[in-house]
């Protein structure tokens, strides 16, 4: 199920992510249960409706850490690869490839790769690219551009790249910041970059992508991103039950509350074919 590459770690976003992870607490760390969500939810709603992919597309997610998006895709049918630079967190990947394999009753179809973005070789060209809380961590736009275009070179004409970023300009952000919240800080080796969703429409456009899209997600989140804490995440997920969130999607916030309020960007382009 893995396969492992040449590792070349060419640049210091990508340094830094390994620096940090090394015996520290991974704070991605995603659960079966919480993929098993994800499918039936927005974003993953949206990015199924918008690209049509389905059953049987064949999708790649890159800087997967514990390989939430991918995953979730895989639940819905998709062939997927999964490939991370880390290889602590490739085996949190590998876990819950077999856990979910077990939950279901059927092997995922997942390989795992575990490999530079910037510098991957390989030759397959996929329906979709898709990443999660990565590109963000370039804070430098030529930089971005360099990451996004690794993207779309991985998908065949008429693919789709897929990204998503926090909403750092959320009418919030600067009270998280001022209560402590370590990602936009810039003494943070991995500080994100603030990007509006029409910069980010615009940064995908640049990478050579038509057909752009951007949407927010997790608006109800706002209520429990910062400073965590367990009754208000309890609260939240009561709040989601209550609107049928896992059955209506981002219902009933229009699509400009969802850009402001949501806490993720999600971005979506086509490479022309
Ligand atoms: C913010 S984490 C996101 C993890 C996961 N997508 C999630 O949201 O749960 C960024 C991930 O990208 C990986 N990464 C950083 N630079 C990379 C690169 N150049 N190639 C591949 N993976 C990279 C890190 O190891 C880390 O697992």
């Amino acid at each position: 199920m893995t396969s492992e590459r040449t590792i070349t770690i060419g640049d210091e976003v990508t340094r830094a992510w390994l620096n940090k992870y090394q015996g520290w607490e991974e704070p991605y760390r995603t659960t079966p249960g919480h993929i098993l969500r994800l499918a039936r939810r927005p974003p993953m709603a949206t990015i199924t409706k918008w690209t049509g992919l389905g059953p049987g597309s064949s999708v790649i997610e890159v800087g997967c850490g514990g390989g939430a998006f991918g995953l979730a895709l895989a639940v819905l049918g998709a062939s997927v690869v999964l490939l991370d630079i880390d290889e602590n967190v490739m085996a949190s990947a590998q876990a819950n490839v077999k856990a979910l394999s077990r939950r279901l009753g059927r092997q995922l179809p997942v390989q795992l790769v575990t490999a530079d973005l910037l510098h991957y070789d390989g030759e397959e060209k996929f329906d979709m690219c898709i990443s999660d809380g990565l590109i963000e961590h370039w804070r430098d736009p030529e930089q971005r551009l360099t990451v996004l275009r690794a993207h779309a070179a991985l998908v065949g004409p008429g693919g789709f790249v897929a990204v998503t970023i926090p909403n750092n300009y959320h009418p919030w952000s600067q009270r998280w910041e001022a209560q402590g919240w370590p990602w936009t800080k810039s003494d943070n080796p991995l500080c994100e970059a603030k990007l509006s969703y029409q910069e980010l429409a615009g940064e995908l456009q640049r990478a050579g992508l038509s057909d752009v899209m951007v949407d927010g997600y997790l608006v109800w989140d706002t209520l429990s991103k910062w400073p965590k804490s367990k009754l208000r995440q309890w609260l939240v997920r009561a709040l989601k039950l209550i609107l049928g969130y896992d059955r209506v999607g981002p219902w009933p916030l229009p699509r400009r509350t969802r850009l402001k309020w949501g806490t993720c960007l999600l971005g979506i382009g086509r490479r022309p074919g």
